[in-house]
């Protein structure tokens, strides 16, 4: 079968690969560039463990065509920390241990950056109806909110 030549924008660099017409953003990202950050927890669109930035809009990976990305931007979580300076929010989730797994936290993470992003002073209902769709089975929506209205707060003060 032919393959689709795409060139694409990761993370701020210039990105070439083929991919089947089937295959998926998260896909290719995982398997073809070894961005494995994005995790694959169902690959229906109902987890958000894929969620990643396309043309600063947020969506799951798993239900976007590769091909899609051709000519767009794509921020996956391997771009979200400076180097080696974490993103506020990163850093506010290790101080609230808003974490214990990499299967959700990545696309936690994305999620709340496009929140905070879209909306600089979420209210505790908001943030909590924005990450409604990031599922997370072990440590509980507490710390993860706590972490992402500290972080709001601290950017506003900033
Ligand atoms: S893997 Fe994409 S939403 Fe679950
Ligand atoms: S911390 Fe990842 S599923 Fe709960």
């Amino acid at each position: 079968m032919n393959k689709y030549h795409v060139t694409t924008t990761i993370n701020g660099d210039e990105v070439e690969f083929l991919c089947e017409p089937e295959q998926t953003l998260l896909d290719v990202l995982r398997d073809d560039l070894q961005l494995t950050g994005s995790k694959e927890g169902c690959a229906s669109g109902d987890c958000g463990a894929c969620s990643v930035m396309l043309d600063g809009r947020l969506v799951c990976a798993c239900l976007v065509l590769a091909a899609e990305a051709g000519g767009r931007e794509v921020e996956t979580i391997e771009g979200m920390a400076d180097g080696e300076e974490l993103h506020p929010l990163q850093q506010k989730f290790l101080e609230h241990a808003a974490l214990q797994c990499g299967i959700c936290t990545p696309g936690v993470l994305i999620a709340a950056k496009a929140l905070l992003e879209k909306n600089p002073d979420p209210t505790e209902t908001e943030a909590r109806y924005w990450l409604a769709g990031n599922l997370c089975r072990c440590t509980g929506y507490d710390k993860i909110i706590r972490a992402v209205l500290d972080t709001a707060a601290d950017m506003r003060g900033s």
